[in-house]
């Protein structure tokens, strides 16, 4: 989902290369290293993961491979080409037991096998001696090319006349398209002298759209803006349950909403509404 809204996003002056399995896999240093010296980019940007949350509880060893190994592989490849790395994480990597935005301060303590594989790529990264470095932990992510919550909640909303959906877990969802844009603000390009890597602020951001709700008033959302668009809709109740009732195999934070405070100072540029991201999503569906 992401690299679509990158390659969309790009700015004008920006060229990109993209590599996707199965020619190009990052568990796989040596063609890794060999492949990005021949091209020597300016800018890696890692949008690759191993991204089934609960498929990570069987599968730990290969989304430890991906998410943990990876990330340092294209560490070492942007370090021997002169590369500025960029990385994406996730708000998994927190418990969920604060009340407030999570801040980059805040320490990691990941309740899944997900969470656990992503905080290992992002220590991969840190120990890789790499100083041009910028990891972006996210959350919630949806947009086009990809399963996500959206595109499930309207499935299921065209089927079923009620939708049963976990209201205690409380998070921000984000548009591809609005991390696209944020993650290009923070770098140099052809018009565009970031501030960020003019003044050598590489590091750990936080980055996801402004706001936050539960899934439940996320699914609402999602149907309210179905409903402005006459689509076609069965469903008539969307209620609130607990997680306790839909048991899934992956442990999810109750809390995991990320403070943009750091990549507001750094960027000076406001970070869009979670509701103004999903309505703007809503548009491309009908106008694409
Ligand atoms: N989705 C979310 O809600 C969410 C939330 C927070 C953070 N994030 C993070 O945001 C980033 C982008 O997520 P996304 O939702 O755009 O992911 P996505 O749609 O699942 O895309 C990930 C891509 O990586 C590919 N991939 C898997 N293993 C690979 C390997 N070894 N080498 C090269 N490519 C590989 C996948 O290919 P296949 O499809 O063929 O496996 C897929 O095309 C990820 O770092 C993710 O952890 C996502």
């Amino acid at each position: 989902m992401l690299a679509q809204a990158v390659k969309k996003c790009a700015p004008p002056g920006f060229e990109i290369v993209p590599f996707d399995l199965p020619e190009f896999d990052i568990t796989h240093r040596d063609l890794l290293l060999s492949e990005i010296g021949n091209l020597r980019p300016d800018v890696i940007l890692n949008c690759a993961a191993y991204t089934d949350v609960d498929g990570c509880e069987t599968a730990e060893e290969l989304a430890t491979r991906v998410n943990g190994e990876g990330p340092g592989n294209l560490a070492e490849a942007a370090k021997e080409n002169g590369a500025v790395l960029v990385h994406v994480s996730t708000d998994y990597v927190f418990d969920g037991s604060k009340r407030e935005p999570y801040t980059e301060e805040d320490s990691p303590n990941p309740q899944s096998a997900y969470g656990r594989s992503k905080l290992a790529g992002e220590r991969a990264l840190l120990e890789s001696g790499l100083e041009r470095f910028l990891i972006l932990r996210t959350s919630w992510l949806y947009g086009p090319g990809g399963k996500n919550f959206v595109e499930t909640i309207l499935r299921l909303a065209s089927e079923r006349e009620e939708l049963r959906i976990v209201s205690d877990q409380v998070g921000c969802p984000t548009y591809t398209e609005d991390l696209a844009a944020g993650i290009f603000r923070l770098l140099d390009f052809p018009g565009h002298a970031s501030r960020v890597t003019r003044h050598g602020h590489y590091g750990l951001y936080h980055f996801s759209n402004e706001g936050s709700c539960c899934w439940h008033e996320f699914a609402e959302e999602i149907v309210e803006n179905a409903r402005k668009r006459d689509m076609d809709l069965k469903v008539e109740r969307i209620l609130p349950i607990a997680t306790e009732d839909y048991p899934l195999p992956a442990k999810r934070p109750p809390y995991s909403v990320l403070s943009k405070n750091k990549y507001i100072e750094a960027t000076g540029e406001p970070v869009p509404e979670w509701r103004d991201g999903l309505s703007r999503y809503f548009g491309t569906k009908q106008n694409p």
